[in-house]
């Protein structure tokens, strides 16, 4: 053992044992390896697209007669834990959208004067009808909520992720 050369000790590999991985299978395996990597991303990718965008059961809200043209209403939808808001716009149309600010969640609510849906933490507007940004930090839109009459009752029949 003790005439081997120094760096047979240090290096204790025979040349049988480098049949266990060569290097064409360790590239192979990194190939394989990316390969499948890839795909998980753009699987995860695919799927975010496609899933289901809606979210929360129809259900009723409230009266349309009990909301002003131009007034508001608000309620708690898809679960109780997320504040809601409605806005009447014409005799028949209505609009709905979740009332937490997209920026850091504070309440928005609709500033009639303005026409718009106003975040007072950091100035942040949306607009009334399409929840779009207006001005300030905000970067998407007010959660919209799928809203419909139905013999004179506003339902709200799903809210969509953004
Ligand atoms: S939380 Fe609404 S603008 Fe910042």
């Amino acid at each position: 053992m003790n005439d081997q050369p120094g760096w047979k000790r240090d290096f204790p590999y025979e040349a049988a044992a480098e049949d266990e991985v060569t290097r064409r299978e360790f590239a192979r395996y990194l190939v394989l390896g990316s390969g499948a990597m890839a795909f998980g991303a753009v699987g995860m990718a695919a799927w975010t697209q496609l899933r289901s965008i809606n979210v929360g059961e129809p259900r009723e809200v409230v009266a349309l007669d009990e909301v002003a043209v131009g007034g508001t209403f608000l309620f708690r939808y898809p679960t109780a834990a997320d504040p809601a808001v409605l806005l009447r716009t014409s005799e028949d149309d209505v609009v709905a959208f979740s009332q937490k600010c997209t920026h850091l969640g504070c309440v928005v609510f609709f500033q009639a004067d303005e026409d718009r849906w106003h975040c007072p933490c950091h100035e942040g507007n949306f607009d009334a009808t399409t929840g779009a940004v207006l001005s300030g930090p905000p970067t998407r839109p007010l959660g919209k909520i799928e809203v419909e009459v139905r013999n004179g009752t506003i339902w709200a029949l799903g809210r969509e992720e953004s």
